[in-house]
């Protein structure tokens, strides 16, 4: 079974609660990370807890939201080991997996379609790594961090 880890701040907590509810139809386990409600939290918090969970290899990868998916992501790179990618269409969603290998995906509760949304996951579930010169290049990413 695939291993989720999801987690959103308030600009993204809507959005979350439609995607558990997607994601539970289907032969996935989910972390929920929260946040638990709509009361206002700092993204890079939620960032973090879904980010261990990926970089521990208890979930496969993640998915974050925040109100654009911009903060939150920007907050999930600073982790070591962490590849986030904002999805913004089909295309965006193959091409993270296919040539970035993202662990973490991100959208924005206030800029994204829950439908777009779970077509964004779909794609990207079943999309695999490419290797080879996008090895590579996702090698070079990660040396970044030394
Ligand atoms: C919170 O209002 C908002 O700044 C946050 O959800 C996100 O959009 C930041 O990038």
């Amino acid at each position: 079974m695939r291993v989720i880890a999801i987690g959103s701040d308030h600009g993204g907590y809507e959005l979350k609660g439609v995607l558990l509810e997607y994601l539970k139809g289907k032969k996935t386990k989910v972390i929920d990370c929260g946040t638990f409600s709509s009361d206002t939290v700092d993204y890079p918090d939620i960032a973090k807890l879904v980010g261990s969970k990926v970089v521990s290899g208890e979930a496969e990868f993640g998915i974050l939201i925040c109100g654009t998916g911009i903060g939150i992501c920007m907050s999930a790179n600073k982790i070591r080991g962490i590849r986030a990618a904002v999805l913004y269409n089909d295309y965006a969603a193959r091409m993270a997996k296919e040539h970035n290998d993202a662990n973490i995906i991100c959208f924005g509760g206030r800029t994204t379609e829950p439908d777009a949304a779970k077509q964004m996951i779909e794609v990207f579930m079943k999309s695999k790594f490419k290797g080879g010169r996008h090895q590579t290049r996702v090698d070079k990413i990660m040396s970044i961090e030394e």
